[in-house]
């Protein structure tokens, strides 16, 4: 098949990816000219595991290409996925305009008849908005050319979404046309061959799930969190409960695990957009404002537990820290712990000297020439000389450190471990002084 997928993000450039992997025939647009460029000349401008050769096997195969026409990417797909982004306005709310522009765009010049498939994440009702927005500017130019509007959400995960998007959990596609429902089934047919995952729905309900989806994670997050910080006040150890709940199979281990808060480009702003739609129906969710109200405190967590150890002025102290990005395997710093907790100790006169194995350019640019901030070449070189370790992100390198090593390198014996990645009595026993979130 035929597909336009607008947007070459996260989101839009594995999909696009995957879906030429499979025998499509795919056209990536982005008004990003540098993005296309760098695809264009064989590169990749975000590291996920694994696209790399899948982009460059499908782009020598000719399946897949990459443009910044947009007339171009109307003409090619049959199937028209937006893919672009829907960050937080002010208020909170998603900001839509991206997926406006794009359904304008679509509207202004198709020529003949397409499915509009919405993959971004979008309030309840966007499929409506798109529908009239396409429908406004084929009426502008007395045209009358038959289209759908489809929801189609995405659940991959960043780290893991090549993965994730070849076999999906399910799928799920809100529409209420025979047509729509049957290309995005012959589309994901070849996702599920050893059985069906393929959901339809309506379309609110659709738009609905993915909020949902993200919102009921942040919450388990957030939840472990709190009892983690009581847990740390009542003597008692967050391992062993994590453990002897998550055995429960209606409870289950997923998404247990206490830490800095939860970052990135997604449940943020997710909990934050599900609250403004809440609201605007006056039924505001108790829950999720907890949920964010708890996140927002925990990413200053660890900065206390320094605090609470080294003092609160912290000039001429050097903190060594390990990762940057939100999460492992990734070297997206969108709304990443680590942001809040190096402008936190900088802020108290620390210096910090950061390690991380992807996202080190990153947060060059998300930080610029911070002069309280420089980079290390190896986890153990950031901590020379340092007062203290923080741990931030559960890279797989940082699991199992050589603490004898740390001890020596490390100028006070501190390691502050903001995702309980270790063993507190191990530690201890290499001569350490460990600080976890709700460990004993
Ligand atoms: N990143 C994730 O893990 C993830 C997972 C599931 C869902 N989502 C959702 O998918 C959407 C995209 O997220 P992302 O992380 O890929 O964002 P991203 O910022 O990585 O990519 C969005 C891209 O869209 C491009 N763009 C903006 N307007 C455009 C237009 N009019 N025409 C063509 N391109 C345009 C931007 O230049 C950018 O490259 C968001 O709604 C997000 O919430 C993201």
């Amino acid at each position: 098949m035929k597909i336009t997928m607008i947007g070459t993000g996260y989101v839009g450039l594995v999909t696009g990816t995957c879906f030429a992997e499979v025998g499509n025939d795919v056209l990536c647009l982005d008004v990003d000219a540098r993005k296309i460029a760098i695809l264009n000349g064989g590169g990749v401008p975000i590291h996920e595991p694994g696209l790399e050769a899948m982009v460059r096997r499908n782009a020598a195969a000719g399946r897949l290409r990459f443009t910044t026409d947009v007339d171009a990417s109307v003409a090619h797909g049959s199937l028209q996925f937006i893919a672009v982004g829907t960050p937080p306005d002010e208020d909170g709310s998603a900001d839509m305009q991206y997926v406006i522009q794009a359904a304008r765009n679509i509207g202004r010049r198709m020529q003949d008849p397409k499915i509009v498939v919405d993959k971004s994440t979008v309030p309840v009702g966007t499929a409506d908005r798109v529908r009239a927005a396409i429908a406004e500017e084929l009426a502008a130019r007395g045209a009358s050319i038959p289209f759908s509007v489809a929801s189609n959400p995405e659940f991959l995960k960043e780290g893991a979404a090549v993965e994730d998007f070849m076999r999906p959990d399910r799928v799920v596609v809100g529409a209420n046309d025979e047509r729509a429902i049957a290309a995005l089934r012959a589309i994901y047919g070849p996702f599920m061959r050893n059985h069906e995952r393929f959901l339809v729905m309506d379309v609110r309900s659709a738009e609905l799930t993915k909020y949902a989806a993200n919102a009921m994670l942040a919450t388990r997050i957030s939840f472990m969190n709190e009892l983690a910080n009581l847990a740390d006040r009542l003597g008692a150890d967050i391992e062993m409960v994590r453990q002897g709940i998550g055995s429960d199979p209606r409870i289950g281990y997923h998404f247990l695990y206490p830490g800095v808060g939860y970052g990135g480009s997604c449940f943020p702003k997710d909990v934050a957009a599900l609250q403004h739609t809440a609201n605007a129906f006056a039924h505001p969710l108790q829950v999720l404002a907890a949920v964010e109200a708890v996140n927002d405190a925990q990413k200053r967590v660890l900065v206390d537990k320094v605090v609470a150890r080294l003092g609160a002025d912290l000039a001429g102290r050097t903190i060594a820290l390990w990762g940057l990005a939100f999460k492992p395997n990734t070297d997206d710093m969108r709304e990443a712990p680590a942001r809040v907790i190096v402008d936190a100790l900088a802020a108290l006169g620390a210096r910090i000297v950061a390690y991380d194995p992807i996202a080190m350019d990153e947060a060059k640019r998300v930080f610029g020439d911070a002069a309280h901030l420089t980079f290390a070449t190896s986890p153990l070189a950031a901590c020379d000389g340092a007062d203290a370790l923080v741990v931030v992100t559960e890279w797989q390198e940082f699991r199992s450190p050589d603490f004898d090593e740390l001890k020596r390198r490390l100028k006070s014996p501190l390691v502050f471990d903001g995702r309980n990645l270790y063993n507190p009595p191990e530690v201890r026993a290499a001569g350490l002084e460990y600080f976890g979130i709700g460990r004993r």
